[in-house]
This record gives structure tokens, sequence and C-alpha cells, in this order.
């Protein structure tokens, strides 16, 4: 468990109560270890975490995450300081996010009920835009030049569109693979993406798909929402795109995600889409439920599937009933009255 800033302190202990009651039920025990990493160790260590961080999370089964992020540290530092590392360390090449709109919780576009939408953004997680190659020439002068290289592998384009395919089949909906590319406008790196695309398409006859500029899916995502199934898109288009699909269902306080690796050589981690929220952290009225969702993803890869759908389902009756409706969905509820309307429905 690394808590982290923020709303990152409030979000987990509902989560660990949520786990600890689904274990009750489900007949497992969860062992949480606690790292204090984050801001604080920061200003006192002059680092987001320890040297031998990484270390000590290797042997866990998961990883989950509350938030990082601090007003008075620079977000680079902060997310290439704890986050990229683990990811990359752990080649979480996965990123999963979900997006569903359920019953009780309103979309800001119109007309758009329950179930209406429901689809999961396949983020590339260790390379592609966010792969930190490149540099600074005359670095804080007048003349100033920035250079920054993404870096697209074949191996690693491959892998994440296969997962995607695997994931459409897997769930079973709408079987469609939706692709995002810029190929007309980045000649090399998303030719390749559109190229390998379409040679895993060959092998899944069965799943429909569909290639799309980014900036058309931008605007397809707010005009036909429920057309999407799974899509799939490099580190920075799926980062864009899934805080436009976590809006679309009502919060960002509903948005989960894993950081998988699928072939399970080291723990996976799972966290809230959001950030720390420094704007409203310590009122205790941040939406935990995002974190919770978070955990039943968790719970699923632990391969505890049905105590991760119950959590699921748990959280979808507290949505149904009001119970959960924290500020964010137009609500009053704490965040530990949030999380109790979890618990009494699991
Ligand atoms: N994975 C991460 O740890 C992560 C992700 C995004 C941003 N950050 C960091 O978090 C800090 C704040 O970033 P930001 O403000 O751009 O994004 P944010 O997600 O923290 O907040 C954006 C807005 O959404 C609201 N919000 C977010 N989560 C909510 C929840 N669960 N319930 C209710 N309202 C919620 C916030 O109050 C804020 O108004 C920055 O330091 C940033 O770098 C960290």
């Amino acid at each position: 468990m690394i808590a982290g800033d923020g709303v990152g302190q409030e979000v987990i202990p509902e989560a660990k109560r949520v786990l600890n009651r689904a274990g009750q039920k489900y007949g497992f025990t969860c062992q949480f270890q606690d790292f204090d990493w984050g801001a604080e160790y920061y200003f006192a260590n002059g680092r987001m975490m320890p040297q031998n961080a990484l270390d000590l999370l290797r042997p866990s089964d998961a990883i989950l995450l509350g938030a990082v992020g601090h007003p008075d540290i620079p977000d680079h530092v902060t997310l290439n300081g704890l986050l990229l590392p683990i990811r990359r360390t752990f080649d979480q090449y996965a990123n999963v996010r979900p997006a569903v709109l359920y019953e009780g919780v309103c979309s800001p576009l119109a007309g758009r009920k329950a179930g209406d939408i429901d689809m999961v953004i396949v983020r590339e997680n260790t390379e592609g835009e966010y792969s930190q190659v490149g540099g600074f020439v005359y670095h804080h002068q007048p003349e100033e030049v920035a250079i920054q290289t993404s870096v697209f592998t074949r191996r690693g384009v491959e892998r994440i569109i296969r997962f995607a395919f695997e994931l459409a089949v897997k769930r079973n909906k709408k079987r469609r693979v939706t692709s995002i590319t810029k190929s007309n406008a980045q000649g090399y790196s998303m030719v390749l993406w559109d190229s390998v695309f379409e040679d895993v398409a060959g092998q899944y006859p069965q799943i429909e798909t569909e290639s799309l500029l980014v900036d058309a899916a931008a605007m397809n995502f707010i005009r036909r929402p429920e057309s999407f199934d799974v899509v799939v898109g490099s580190n920075l288009f799926g980062d864009i795109l899934s805080d436009i699909s976590a809006i679309l269902v009502g919060s960002m306080g509903l948005a989960p995600s894993a950081n998988l690796d699928p072939l399970r050589r080291f723990p996976s981690m799972f966290e809230p889409v959001h950030g720390s929220a420094p704007d409203i952290a310590g009122r205790g009225i941040v939406n935990p439920l995002a974190t919770i969702f978070s955990a039943g993803m968790m719970l699923d890869h632990l391969e505890l599937p049905e105590a991760g759908a119950a959590v699921d389902q748990a959280i979808v009756k507290a949505l149904a009933s009001g119970r959960a409706r924290t500020a964010d969905l137009g609500g009053t509820s704490s965040t530990s009255q949030a999380g109790d309307a979890v618990l009494e429905a699991l």
C-alpha cells in the first residue's frame, strides 16, 4: 500500500476496509504492508521513495496506490520519482482504465442512461511518448532548445495491441477494438503502430476493428461513446482519452485503473486515475469509489474473481441507492459514508 499524498491518504483506508470485508466473506486474508512514500518522504529525504524501494515492493503480490503529487514539488519530480519507475521496472505495460455509466450517476452528456457507456481504455504504459529520451541544449539560456523523443518498439506496440484484443475476447461484449492513431502527421511511430494493429487484427477475425485519428477519437468519445468497447492507444493518447472517458461516466472519482504485468513476473499496481486533489484534500469529502473499484480489479488480478465481482457489484448498488453520492457526484456523502455504503452492500 502506498497511500501517497493528499486525498490518497483518505481513499486508501476505505479500500482497505472493503478488502478486509471481502476477505471475510470470500475466505482470504489480506496482508497489508504500508509504505509512507511520497511528498512528505521527499521533504524529509530529498527523494520520493528510498533507493531500495523497488526491491521492497518486488515480493508483493500487488500494489495499491492512492495518489502522488504536491503543490510544492514539480509534477515531473513526483511522477518520475515514484510512479514511472514502478511502472517501468515491473514492466506494467498494460494500463487498463474501464469507464462505465452506472445507475444513480449523471453523465455530463445529455440523454445517456446507465449501461449506455461501457468501454475500457487500454493504454501502453512503458514506452511511447513517455520514454524520457531527450535533453536540453543551452539549458536556462534564452536560446534554450528541448528535444523529446518518442520510442515505439514493435515488441511494445505488438504486446499492447494483442492485450487489447484478448481483453475484447474476454469481455465478450461488443467484441470491438478501436485503435487510436495519428499516422497522418506522425509518419514513423504511428505508421508502425497502424501496421502492427493490422497484423494483430488479422489474427482475431471474430473481433470488429476500427482505427481513428486521435482528434477524431476525442470527438467520437463525445458524439457516440456507446459505440466503443476496447480502445487501445499509446501512452500519451491513452492518458488524454481516458480522462475524457472518465468524465463521460460522471466523475474522476469513479475512474479506476490497473497497471498490469500481464505475464505476472512482477507485482501489478492498481490506482485511481485521479491525482492527489490538493483542492479538496483533508476535508473528508473525496470520493473513494475509484480506489475501491481499483481494489476490486486487484482482486480479479489476484485470481479472486468472485470477490472482485462482489466488490464491483457492491459499489454499483451503493451508487444506485444514492448512499454513496459524494460532492463530485452532486451529493453530500462524506468519504467514510460512501465507504460505509459499499461495506453494507457487500
Ligand atoms: N496517479 C497519480 O498519482 C496522479 C494522477 C494525476 C495527477 N496527479 C498529481 O495530483 C496533483 C493534482 O493534480 P490535478 O489537480 O491535475 O488532478 P486531480 O485528479 O488530483 O484533481 C482534478 C480535479 O478533480 C477533483 N477530483 C479528483 N479526484 C476526485 C475524487 N476522488 N473525488 C472528488 N473529486 C476529485 C479534484 O478535486 C480536482 O478539482 C498534481 O500534483 C498531479 O501531478 C497524480
